[in-house]
């Protein structure tokens, strides 16, 4: 795992960015796996403003969303597909067709994961998965004792995930304690994850992931087994870590190498 401790969330959101940018320069026509929730919107704030300049386009991406809700329809304000059309998908140039949320209003939720799942197949595969984390350790709706080998299936949600996204809900209004999830093992198959967690209430969540040992009581710790994860910090979300300056010495000697191998490929 990388590890990156940074001051705040905005300079989180910009090194998520960057990541994605890189991606979609090396590979126009990249499979991206993408999350909702409150931590990445900055991230996809900056994405639209790059768009805008044209330093990044999404014109031959694809995209394959984490989750939906289990009963929301594509037009409710608190269904994962209204809320990636207006925090990403709505302001950068990409094709429609080409984003893929599972459909929380199927007649047959089952055979939705299972058509989910062959599509993403279809598609080559996830490039690059951007992930959030749950205050339990969750990544995707996966709870704590999700099989980590498990696929896109439908998921009861914890009453603790019920209570962080009640916010997102108006008093009295229909909330969903069932949701379409890809699988830890879906998300095991990305060639690439990027996970982002900011704010003091994550940091247990964060010790538990990538210092804990890997156990189905903290899914995001399966990561750890994954070749390829940068897990991008604010330092609030760090405040637990036993092994923080060891992370924060190594990031600062991977920038060096990275300034150096990049003025010497500018002074050749
Ligand atoms: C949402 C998702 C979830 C969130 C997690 C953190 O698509 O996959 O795992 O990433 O619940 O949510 P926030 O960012 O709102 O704290």
């Amino acid at each position: 795992m990388k590890i990156v401790i940074l001051e705040t969330p905005e300079h989180v959101a910009q090194y998520g960015a960057e990541l994605i940018s890189k991606q979609l320069a090396s590979k126009p026509a990249s499979v991206l796996g993408l999350a909702t929730g409150s931590t990445p919107v900055a991230l996809y704030n900056e994405l639209i403003a790059r768009c805008r300049t044209s330093e990044v386009s999404f014109s031959q991406a694809t995209t394959f969303n984490l989750d939906e809700y289990l009963g929301l329809d594509a037009q409710h304000p608190q269904s994962y597909r209204y809320f990636m059309d207006k925090h990403l998908f709505n302001q950068v140039n990409i094709d429609p067709a080409n984003t893929y949320v599972p459909n929380g209003t199927s007649a047959d939720p089952i055979a939705e994961c299972e058509a989910y799942e062959l599509k993403l197949e279809k598609a080559g595969g996830v490039d690059l998965q951007l992930l959030g984390l749950g205050h339990n350790g969750h990544i995707g709706f996966n709870e704590p004792t999700s099989s980590l080998g498990s696929r896109t299936r439908i998921k009861t949600l914890t009453p603790e995930t019920i209570k962080a996204n009640q916010r997102f809900f108006s008093e009295g209004e229909f909330q969903p304690t069932l949701a379409i999830t890809m699988g830890i093992g879906t998300i095991m198959e990305s060639k690439q994850v990027v996970l982002l967690a900011t704010g003091a209430a994550k940091s247990d969540a964060v010790v538990e992931m990538i210092e804990g040992p890997i156990a189905a009581r903290c899914p995001a710790s399966i990561l750890q087994l994954h070749p390829k994860v940068t897990v991008i910090l604010d330092r609030a979300a760090s405040q637990g870590l036993e092994n923080s300056c060891f992370y924060e010495l190594t990031e600062a000697r991977n920038q060096e190498l990275l300034h150096h191998r990049q003025s010497r490929s500018q002074s050749r």
